[in-house]
């Protein structure tokens, strides 16, 4: 059976009443004018929408989100929308209005399988071509389905202070409905959008903000009770307070001193045996490595504008070879990216001598998570 590769990433159902809302000139315009910014700062656009809209005071609440689903969805689109002929931000916002209300774009020919997955993907077509060939033409449609819908809202259960079910059954006191997560033993997925500061439960650090993709890293590295680990990459904290709080003292670093602070007050609240300072050799060294972060397309369409994957190859080799240097003789060396792409996952050589433990992608139509990489080799 041919898959129609072009359409993958259309809505399963119609929504007219969005598609009617943002036919509004006042809201059509604004998603105009948040397109604009994102486009002036393309390698910063996710930065500049959240600015955009927290400015947009002109937005009354029921409009805002409107908006906001007109331009994540442009974003997740535009290539489509190109090739419809939509040559302006509002010609585009126009499109996806009509892609919102069913348009299927009959009258579009395919141009071949791999510029028809990279049209419906918004990607170029070198990554097309690179996943068409790793998956296959259905899969690969899956995938292209699953980076155009939304990503859950995943926090890890703090089990270093409680466990999923008494989470659970606190949050629904607070009013959270949640659900066990599918793979990662201390996620519960939040069933609606909170502001998480309200919740008492999470000024007490019974959990953190965290997709399953990370979770499951943090449980796939072997560690011993009580382990020294590095975590030479850490910025906010996110793998940091999760080998906390499975027994590991982290020693957390970073090249950003502002994340390393918010990683402090992080630990604080979870409690974690998490201490900040300059990178030392360790038994367990994790290099969370600066990357693409095209596996994360699904949180923010908007890393189409400035995706380079060449960007962090240098540092990706650099932090990697400083990593293997830190790790103690029959320790562990965990190289991870929020990246699906060979060049940012499988380049960086592993060391001549290791072993290699473990090595696994998680892509979101196969395990429903954020696209992510790990490997994992044993000094010698
Ligand atoms: C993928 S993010 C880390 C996410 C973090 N581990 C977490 O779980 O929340 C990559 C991090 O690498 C940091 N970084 C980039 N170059 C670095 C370097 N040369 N040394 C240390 N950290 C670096 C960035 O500041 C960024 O915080």
């Amino acid at each position: 059976m041919s898959v129609d590769l072009l359409r993958s990433a259309l809505p399963d159902s119609a929504d007219d009443s969005l598609s009617r809302a943002i036919g509004h000139p006042r809201l059509r315009g604004a998603a105009a004018d948040a397109l604009a910014a994102a486009r002036a700062r393309p390698t910063l656009a996710g930065p500049t929408l959240a600015r955009w809209f927290r400015q947009a005071r002109q937005l009354g609440s029921k409009e805002r989100p409107i908006v906001q689903e007109a331009v994540f969805g442009v974003l997740r689109h535009q290539a489509l929308l190109e090739r419809a002929g939509a040559r302006t931000a509002v010609e585009a916002v126009d499109a996806w209005a009509r892609l919102v209300g069913g348009e299927r774009f009959d009258a579009l020919q395919s141009e071949g399988p791999v510029a028809d997955l990279a049209t419906a993907l918004s990607l170029p077509q070198a990554i097309a071509a690179e996943w068409l060939e790793a998956l296959g033409a259905q899969e690969a449609a899956a995938l292209a389905g699953a980076f155009s819908g939304r990503a859950p809202l995943c926090i890890r259960v703090n089990r270093a202070r409680i466990d999923r079910d008494a989470l659970a059954r606190r949050l629904l006191a607070e009013g959270v409905q949640t659900d066990p997560s599918a793979l990662a033993p201390d996620g519960l997925l939040l069933r609606r959008r909170v502001n998480l500061p309200e919740l008492g439960s999470w000024r007490e650090g019974l959990f953190e903000v965290q997709d399953e993709a990370s979770q499951l890293l943090i449980d796939a590295i072997p560690l011993e009770p009580g382990q020294r680990v590095l975590d030479l990459c850490a910025g906010g904290g996110g793998k940091s307070l999760g080998l906390a709080a499975r027994g590991a003292r982290v020693r957390a670093w970073d090249s950003r001193p502002d994340a390393l602070r918010r990683l402090v007050e992080r630990s604080r609240r979870a409690g974690a045996a998490v201490s900040v300072g300059e990178p030392r050799p360790a038994p367990v060294v994790l290099v969370d490595a600066p990357c693409s972060g095209i596996g994360r397309l699904r949180r923010d369409p908007a890393l189409r504008l400035g995706l380079d994957p060449s960007r962090h190859l240098a540092a990706q080799a650099e932090l990697l070879a400083l990593g293997a240097s830190l790790v103690e003789p029959g320790g562990l060396l965990v190289y991870a990216t929020c990246s699906l792409l060979q060049v940012e996952n499988e380049a960086p050589a592993p060391i001549f001598g290791w072993g290699e433990v473990e090595r696994r992608w998680l892509w979101p139509q196969r395990e429903g998570t954020d696209g992510f990489f790990w490997a994992i080799w044993r000094a010698p």
